[in-house]
């Protein structure tokens, strides 16, 4: 009867595990890693850059300084990045950078935060 006991409780604590470990992975799939905002924090600098300016001041493209962007919503900002500007030099990142990404840069942006 206590091995019946014990076997369930151990059951029950597998269940706890797996679904525990579970979460922690889909919770790491949506959050961004401190290596990737780094590639990103790169990525801003080297290649919006060579249009945007590496101090996003302008230059092909417009200035990304959160003074030039004052007015325009974070979505607005994070649709500009995945899918570009069809018929300007703006291209789409969408196959480099995930909604999520597009989204943390688009505050960046907004903050100022980009050296
Ligand atoms: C090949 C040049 C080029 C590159 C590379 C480039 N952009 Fe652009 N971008 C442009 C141009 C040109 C525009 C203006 C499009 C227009 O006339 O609407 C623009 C527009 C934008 C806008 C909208 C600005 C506004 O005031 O509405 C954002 C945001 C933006 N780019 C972000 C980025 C980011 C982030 C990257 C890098 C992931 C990037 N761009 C890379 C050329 C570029």
């Amino acid at each position: 009867m206590t091995a019946l006991i014990w076997s369930a409780l151990y059951r029950i604590e597998l269940v706890f595990m797996v679904s525990f470990i579970l979460s922690a992975s889909v919770y790491a799939g949506g959050a961004i890693t401190a290596g990737r905002q780094q590639e990103l924090r790169n990525l801003l600098i080297q290649d919006c850059g060579s249009c945007h300016g590496l101090k996003m001041k302008g230059g092909l493209g417009p200035a990304l300084l959160p003074s030039a962007l004052r007015n325009k919503p974070a979505e607005m900002i994070k649709a500009t990045i995945l899918d570009g500007r069809p018929g300007t030099a703006m291209p789409a990142w969408r196959n480099l950078i995930s909604p999520t990404e597009a989204q943390w840069l688009a505050s960046l942006l907004l903050q100022g935060e980009t050296q």
